[in-house]
């Protein structure tokens, strides 16, 4: 296949960016590949909201500035984070004039702004509790608007295509390393297909299913990040993967973990254990709304000292018919489960959310290979440095969408198509004979990764982890060899290079920041690192 412009990934970030280049350059061909339908993704998903300023009169940039900062712990990238704030509200009236239908205020024409952790202003735009949903919509109905968007669904991509596939040696400091575009998997048809582009795009979402308890649906497996890596590109601050504190205890164990927003805290439900008590004074004067990194392990420190399996979100003195209006799918998700939130403290526990690292992009959404763009929750731009706060990620994926649509009108002149490309290699392997060896080795990872990789941890932990992981990793790579290639496959592979790049990171990271904490280095360092692999 040949395309101008690749784009892998169906969520906020590839969808806003096909529109966009669709609209700019309307004799151009424009590809989406995604690996399921196009409307799993992790975006379909969100809860709370996108966070903008919006009520000029009460808020403003620097708070939001501010705000974003102080959650990240010292490692945004300021530049990006002003970019991000700045250009935000632009990118939200877009997709509100695109269709999005956000939640108004009782009997106003204004917006419903909500709060969430960490924020100092009510900001939130939402709708309901299945804001996601809504902005999922809405990107597929305009997306199908345009002609030369083309959306495959069910095609797996496997690896990059760079300088290496035609036989010249690359390395990590290789200085001009260029993407031609991809190795594709047809589900359908079982075929692995060469995708030609002349710019490719990553859009392809989190790595949460790198745990055992996540609310990531079974798609984020970190692919592009894993894709990026073995072509020799550059990823940062994988240590910080984002713990949300409020997923929804079910000793059934689903995955994904059901999500109860943090605007339900906004709302005004309070965390306490079971008997009742409050304990957030502990940790953070502002309570159950302190960013996310200091809630979630506030939560795991309670339930390790009473040896309980989760604490509780009090939301019993809430108004019914307002809480029912906001959270429709949390109430009925409790009521389904035997929890009536009206009468009952809501069972929550810790759970892997957000992947703060990935890619490493510039300013408008490059990555340190030629030709090819990052953007939203596989890139890392710099926004969220060592902890995201709560409601800018569905932001910075359409702002930095956007970015990239000004940067590839610009540029596209000046690509063009490689030729001679060679087919995809599948010598010498043969079916699969026992999908178990694949299965288990997932439910290793994820075991190993939430037991020594988790919200607290050492440096013991963290050698216990890689030693495991190593071991995991020769028998996949064996097994590439000589199997035929699956999605599961793949997803073992990639699940293994995502999880080998936290516990790297981690291990690198002599202090405690952010959402990265460990008990051999409590305090944090004077000086600033990213940790660039
Ligand atoms: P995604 O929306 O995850 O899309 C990834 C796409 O890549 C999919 O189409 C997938 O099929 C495709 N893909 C992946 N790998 C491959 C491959 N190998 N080949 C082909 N295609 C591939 N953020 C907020 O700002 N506000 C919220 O309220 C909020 N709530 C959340 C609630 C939940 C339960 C979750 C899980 C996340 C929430 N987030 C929220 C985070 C936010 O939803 C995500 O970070 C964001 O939607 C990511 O968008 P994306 O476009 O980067 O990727
Ligand atoms: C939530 O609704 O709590 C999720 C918000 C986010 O991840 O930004």
């Amino acid at each position: 296949m040949r395309t101008d412009i690749l784009i892998l990934g169906s969520g906020i970030a590839g969808l806003t960016l096909a529109i966009k280049t669709a609209k700019a350059l309307p004799d151009h061909r424009i590809l989406v590949l995604t690996k399921t339908d196009k409307g799993e993704t992790n975006t379909r998903y969100a809860q709370g909201g996108v966070a903008a300023v919006w009520d000029a009169e009460k808020d403003h940039f620097e708070k939001h500035i501010a705000d974003t900062l102080d959650a990240g712990d010292g490692l945004c990238k300021e530049d990006i984070v002003r970019i991000v704030v700045e250009e935000g509200p632009d990118r939200v009236r877009e997709i509100i004039e695109w269709g999005a239908k956000f939640d108004k205020e009782k009997g106003s024409n204004g917006y419903d702004l909500a709060m969430e952790g960490g924020h100092s202003e009510h900001r939130i735009l939402h709708y309901k509790d299945l804001t996601g949903w809504e902005m999922q919509r809405t990107l597929m109905e305009e997306a199908a608007r345009y002609p030369n968007i083309e959306i495959d669904e069910h095609y797996f991509a496997l690896d990059l295509i760079t300088q290496h596939h035609l036989g010249r040696m690359v390395i990590r400091v290789t200085p001009d390393i260029e993407c031609y575009g991809c190795y594709a998997l047809n589900r359908k048809t079982g075929a692995i297909e060469t995708v030609l582009a002349r710019v490719t795009v990553l859009c392809t979402g989190g790595g949460g299913q790198v745990y055992k308890s996540t609310t990531n649906p079974v798609i984020a497996t970190g692919d592009g990040v894993a894709m990026t890596y073995r072509a020799k590109g550059r990823v940062e601050n994988m240590e910080f993967m984002q713990f949300h504190p409020t997923s929804l205890y079910n000793p059934t164990g689903e995955n994904p973990s059901f999500l109860v927003s943090e605007a339900v805290r906004g709302f005004g439900g309070i965390l306490k254990s079971k008997e009742g008590e409050e304990f957030m004074h502990l940790y953070d004067e502002r309570l159950s709304l302190a960013p996310r990194d200091i809630v979630a392990r506030a939560i795991d420190s309670e339930m390790k000292k009473r040896g309980t399996d989760c604490m509780y979100l009090d939301c019993t003195h809430l108004n019914k018919e307002d809480f029912v209006a906001h959270f429709p799918t949390i109430y009925e998700k409790c009521r389904s489960i035997g929890i009536d939130p009206m009468q009952d403290f809501i069972p929550v526990v810790p759970a892997c959310h957000y992947m703060c690292g990935g890619i490493l992009t510039n300013n408008n959404g490059k990555t340190s290979i030629n030709r090819l763009y990052a953007a939203g929750e596989c890139s890392s731009t710099g926004l969220h440095g060592a902890n995201r706060l709560a409601s800018n990620s569905l932001l910075e994926g359409m702002v930095f969408a956007h970015r990239i649509a000004v940067e590839i009108e610009k540029n596209i002149a000046h690509w063009s198509f490689q030729e001679n490309i060679p087919d995809w290699n599948s010598e010498g392997t043969t079916e699969p004979r026992e999908m178990v060896l694949i299965t288990q080795s997932i439910k290793e990872l994820k075991e190993i990764m939430s037991y020594y990789v988790g919200i607290v941890r050492s440096n013991v932990r963290l050698k216990r982890a890689l030693d495991r992981l190593y071991l995991l990793y020769e028998e996949t790579e064996e097994l590439y060899k000589t199997t035929a290639i699956s999605p599961q496959l793949m997803e073992l592979r990639n699940l293994i290079t995502i999880a080998y790049l936290i516990t790297r990171s981690a291990t690198h990271r002599r202090e405690s920041r952010g959402l990265h904490f460990t008990t051999d280095y409590p305090g944090q360092l004077d000086f600033i690192e990213h940790s660039v692999l």
